[in-house]
């Protein structure tokens, strides 16, 4: 190879920049290596192994997400040593806590045999929440096996329901740490980590407080990080399944910053809230308003209509009504007292455009430049 920085991932001779992994280089020419603890942006930690790869000359199997590219590096993603080892990671993954999805006992069979097993289990009750949006259950279904070829190691901890957004069930965590760095690194809340040692392993908060008496904020960065059952919200849990979903991706008006969500909707209605992946400026991160407030959107306590107030009490108005009456005082306030009598609040929760709207009517309407906006309007 007369160019250094060149390695070949599967016969392909490839580019790689000084410092890129091997997963990333793979990524980049879209060559797929399946991974679960990798999490982009966070350090790899190589916890969960599922990214093993071969690398010609290496002694054993290398995790691609922590292994740097280097020159002259012959990789394999998908040879006969690294399917075995990742059909034995999953099932050892599967076998560990309570992994209830339909691809379990389906190991040894062909293909369609596999398929109507699962089709038959599928309907079965108490499936994971997060059944057909779980990435451990895609590898298994990819690789196909299941947990049952080691005993199951039930998990001694009880699911955690005591706050008002998450759901945290320890019998389905992997323990591959991509909440922790969500928490720690994405952020940096610091309010999560690993705690105690060897198979008591668990995922706790200071003291191993429950969410709610730590010093979580609640920004559910965790939840959209868990590749498994884990960490669910508290809404979403049993409510909806992915599929019965369509995404809109839409700006989160809670503030100025503009953050890219996707609104999950069922039926008309928005049913759970995520962040855009990949979309600047928040890149899949969100507050606890942006993720958790939407409740608001259906609340039948909505105003539908204009109030008017009179003699110390609202009474319901048509919009003709309402508007002119507005248009009525203030033109009356304005021939009265002049325009900068008059003054406007708009809010850093509407839109750009409503915001716009509002400087032009205040400005090229009522004539003044008093406007200003108000953060809790
Ligand atoms: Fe590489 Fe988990 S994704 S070790």
């Amino acid at each position: 190879m007369a160019d250094e920085n060149r390695l070949v991932i599967n016969g392909n001779e490839l580019r790689f920049e000084p410092g890129e992994t091997i997963l990333e280089v793979a990524r980049r020419n879209d060559i797929d290596i399946p991974t679960l603890c990798y999490l982009k942006g966070a350090t790899p930690t190589g916890a969960c192994r599922v990214c093993v790869v071969e690398v010609e000359g290496a002694r054993t199997l290398v995790a691609s997400c922590a292994t740097p590219a280097a020159k002259g590096m012959v990789v394999h993603t998908e040879s006969p040593k690294v399917v075995e080892a990742r059909k034995m990671i999953i099932q050892l993954l599967l076998s560990s806590g309570n992994h209830n999805c339909a691809v379990r006992g389906s190991d040894g069979v062909d293909w369609t045999a596999f398929q109507l097993k699962v089709q038959a289990e599928d309907s079965s009750e108490e499936l994971c929440p997060v059944w057909g949006d779980c990435r451990l259950q895609d590898l298994a279904y990819r690789y196909q096996v299941s947990g049952d070829a080691f005993e199951g190691t039930p998990t001694p901890y009880p699911m955690e329901t005591v706050n008002p957004f998450i759901v945290r069930d320890f019998s389905r965590c992997i323990l591959c740490g991509r909440c922790v760095q969500a928490c720690n690194e994405v952020q940096v809340n610091n309010a999560i980590n690993f705690g105690y040692r060897g198979s008591p392993t668990k995922i706790v908060a200071a003291e191993d407080k429950p969410l709610r008496d730590s010093d979580c904020v609640f920004c559910g960065e965790c939840v959209q990080a868990c590749p498994v059952g884990a960490l669910v919200e508290k809404n979403v849990r049993y409510q909806v399944r992915p599929w019965e979903t369509e995404k809109v991706r839409t700006t989160c008006t809670y503030c100025g910053v503009g953050c890219q969500l996707e609104l999950h909707v069922k039926d008309g209605k928005v049913v759970n809230v995520t962040g855009a992946e990949g979309a600047p400026p928040n890149y899949g991160s969100l507050c606890v308003k942006g993720r958790f407030g939407y409740d608001f959107i259906h609340s039948e306590e909505r105003l539908t209509k204009p109030l008017i107030k009179e003699d110390g009490r609202f009474r319901e108005a048509t919009w003709e009504e309402a508007l002119d009456r507005v248009a009525g005082r203030l033109s009356e306030i304005k021939d009265q007292s002049g325009p900068d009598s008059i003054g406007v609040f708009t809010s850093a929760r509407i839109t750009n455009e409503e915001n716009y709207i509002a400087n032009k009517f205040t400005r090229a309407v009522l004539k003044t430049n008093n406007i200003d906006h108000c953060a809790r309007l």
